[in-house]
């Protein structure tokens, strides 16, 4: 019989690339698409050839360090879609977050969603950062073993109760072992993957652009759309080259400061309100929210699911049914737990998949939390990756991000002792009682030993207030931001800079379908105007009854993100 997980792995399987062919290279410039970034010329100008299906690519040689070429080079992919409308106003690089997530990837997959967010009037090109996916340095502490990585990632997050003192301790281990591991197994040249750097990448790629097309290449500007960690490299470039703002819209803006200073402690300061905003919902869905039970007020339905939490951490769930798992296993408050941070990346989509998921767990059935926990990459009870060890792929997103994050965060990391890890977790958990413990294991503490140092010219020097940009930045927060809601603060580092809401909860606006939203997006990258200050957009999704028909044409929503993408 088909198993739970099997149906979803072939699902999934659907949804991913074939695996990649590799011509020789004397056979791929001309007479064939390239099919893989091996195949696109390497070159230091900008060479787009064709690409996948209906794309160019590049991939752009830089210096591993601008002020200093004399140490080598790396490469940067870029996926361009052009579009129907040429001469095109520009080039839109796209970051989609992570750190460690792909823009190449991005464009390819969702360009519908971009589109239906800025118009058609620009290419959009997604970029891929230093160390992520086709982009060099080549960030793997397994180098080989895509398998094992797959591995040891998926069984890393989910292991420690921060409630156990003893776990605390084996976590804050682990934790350095980790890397003591990766700077052994890590080439030296991972400390040019940083952000800085990559913003450099960017100006890079704008003056080879604008070179290209016979222009003035100090005239150069960078057009920009990023989110979540994308709101890091996109202020960073705006802080660094602030004569050099295009069009830049920055989404789920995380706070940076936090970002640079390596606390980390600012990220869920509202995940309770998209938990509490749950049981309001529910409560006004009534029979249409499956965890409702004729509750008179949200507070009773808060006072269930927090029943539920506090039981699983009780009494953990034994799962021995051999046609869900393939062996046996036992549900935690913290498998519960991590789910709920990734379904609130989402509201609008979530919300009913939460509810289902909490009346189940009510009832002491794991059947649901079992595929959602493989779904996310963190499978409890089955063997992984989805697939199979075999079928990991070359790239992951996991150790790109941890790098990244921490050679951005050099010098300033300081949870130095176990004692230090328990009040940072007690911090997180003071911050928010439903996430806070599961976020403070996604990356600080594994920056612990990680001990690259990025050259002093890819350190961020930190924000000036009113900074003034070339063109003035248009950031974009919902209103509810379960890891990132920091536009408010983010904003008056830049002169004249607006912030635009969208009454909805989750991280990005594509989380739900609002014409207001991209009517103004589109505007703003048509002809450069902000939305007046203080404007909050509606949406036209309705909780516990979304349909696709609703809204905007092609504006699509996230979904649940991977573990991997935790982080932003
Ligand atoms: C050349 O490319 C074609 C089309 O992709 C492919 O079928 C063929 O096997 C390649 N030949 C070599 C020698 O790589
Ligand atoms: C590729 O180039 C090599 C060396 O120039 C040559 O020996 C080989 O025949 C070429 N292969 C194809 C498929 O053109
Ligand atoms: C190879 O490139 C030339 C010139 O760029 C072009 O005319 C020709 O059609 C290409 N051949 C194929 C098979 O794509
Ligand atoms: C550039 O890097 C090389 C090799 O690491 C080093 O020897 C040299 O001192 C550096 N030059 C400057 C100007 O920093
Ligand atoms: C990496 O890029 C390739 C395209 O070159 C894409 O097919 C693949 O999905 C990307 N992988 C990830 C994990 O982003
Ligand atoms: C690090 O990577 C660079 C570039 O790929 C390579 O030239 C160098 O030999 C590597 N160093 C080590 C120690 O592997
Ligand atoms: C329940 O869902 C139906 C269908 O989507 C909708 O018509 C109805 O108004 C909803 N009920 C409540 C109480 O929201
Ligand atoms: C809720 O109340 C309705 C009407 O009184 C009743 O039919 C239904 O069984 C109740 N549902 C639950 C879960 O108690
Ligand atoms: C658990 O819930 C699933 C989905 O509703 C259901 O199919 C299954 O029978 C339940 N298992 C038990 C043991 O009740
Ligand atoms: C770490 O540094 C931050 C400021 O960067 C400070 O707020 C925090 O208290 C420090 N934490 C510990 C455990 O020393
Ligand atoms: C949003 O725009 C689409 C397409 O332009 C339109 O069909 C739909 O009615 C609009 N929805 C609202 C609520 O304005």
């Amino acid at each position: 019989m088909l198993h739970q997980y099997q149906i979803f792995a072939s699902l999934l399987a659907a949804a991913t690339a074939s695996p990649l062919s590799i011509n020789s290279p004397n056979n791929t410039t001309n007479s064939t698409i390239a099919k893989s970034f091996k195949e696109v010329p390497l070159s230091a100008t900008l060479q787009y050839v064709e690409c996948f299906e209906g794309f160019k690519c590049a991939n752009l040689e830089v210096p591993l360090d601008y002020d200093n070429t004399s140490i080598g080079t790396t490469n940067v992919a870029f996926l361009k879609w052009e579009t129907p409308k040429q001469p095109a106003k520009g080039d839109i690089l796209i970051n989609p977050g992570g750190p460690g997530d792909s823009g190449v990837q991005y464009v390819e997959n969702d360009l519908e969603i971009l589109i239906g967010l800025f118009g058609d009037s620009y290419n959009i090109v997604g970029m891929d950062p230093r160390g992520v996916n086709n982009s060099g340095p080549i960030i793997n502490c397994f180098p080989g073993q895509p398998g094992v990585r797959d591995y040891y990632d998926s069984q890393y997050y989910l292991k420690y109760d921060p409630h156990s003192p003893a776990q605390l301790v084996e976590h804050f281990e682990d934790a350095g072992a980790f890397g003591d591991w990766c700077m052994q197994t890590l080439n030296e040249t991972a400390r040019y993957a940083n952000t800085p750097a990559t913003a450099r990448d960017m100006l890079q790629y704008a003056e080879l652009l604008s070179e290209s097309q016979g222009c003035d290449k100090t005239e150069a500007k960078v057009d920009y759309y990023g989110v979540s960690y994308g709101s890091a490299l996109g202020t960073t470039f705006a802080t660094l080259y602030p004569d050099r703002v295009g069009r830049m819209i920055i989404d789920g803006v995380v706070d940076v400061e936090d970002y640079y200073g390596g606390s980390w402690t600012q990220n869920v300061i509202q995940a309770d309100q998209a938990v509490d905003q749950f049981f309001q919902e529910c409560f006004n869905a009534k029979s249409n929210c499956s965890f409702y039970r004729n509750e008179s007020s949200p507070a009773e339905i808060q006072q269930r699911f927090d029943a539920v939490l506090a039981d699983l951490e009780k009494a953990p769930i034994p799962v021995s049914d051999p046609n869900l798992v393939q062996f046996p296993t036992t549900i935690t408050h913290i498998d519960a737990r991590s789910l709920l941070l990734q379904f609130i990346y989402n509201g609008q989509t979530n919300y009913p998949t939460i509810a289902d998921q909490f009346s189940l767990l009510e009832q002491r059935n794991a059947s649901l939390i079992i595929t959602y926990l493989a779904l996310a990459g963190t499978p409890k009870g089955l063997t992984l990756p989805l697939g199979g060890l075999e079928a990991a792929p070359e790239f992951s997103p996991v150790q790109p991000k941890l790098i990244i994050a921490c050679n951005d965060q050099h010098g300033n990391y300081n949870i130095s002792t176990v004692e230090k890890w328990q009040e940072y977790v007690s911090t997180l958990e003071g911050i928010s009682r439903y996430a806070g413990g599961v976020w403070a294991a996604v990356i600080t503490l594994q920056c612990r030993k990680l001990g690259f140092v990025p050259p002093e010219t890819q350190q961020f020097p930190g924000f000036k207030k009113d900074l003034k940009t070339a063109n003035p930045i248009l950031f974009t927060t919902n209103t509810i931001d379960p890891v990132a809601s920091s536009a408010d603060k983010m904003s008056p580092f830049f002169a004249d800079s607006v912030v635009l809401k969208q009454h909805a909860i989750g991280h990005g606006m594509q989380v739900a379908h609002s014409n207001c939203t991209t009517g103004y997006l589109t505007k703003f990258m048509e002809t450069g105007e902000l939305p007046p200050k203080g404007t909050v957009c509606e949406i036209e999704d309705k909780y516990f009854q979304v349909t696709e028909e609703a809204g905007g044409p092609t504006v699509q929503k996230r979904g649940i993100p991977k573990w991997s993408s935790i982080g932003w």
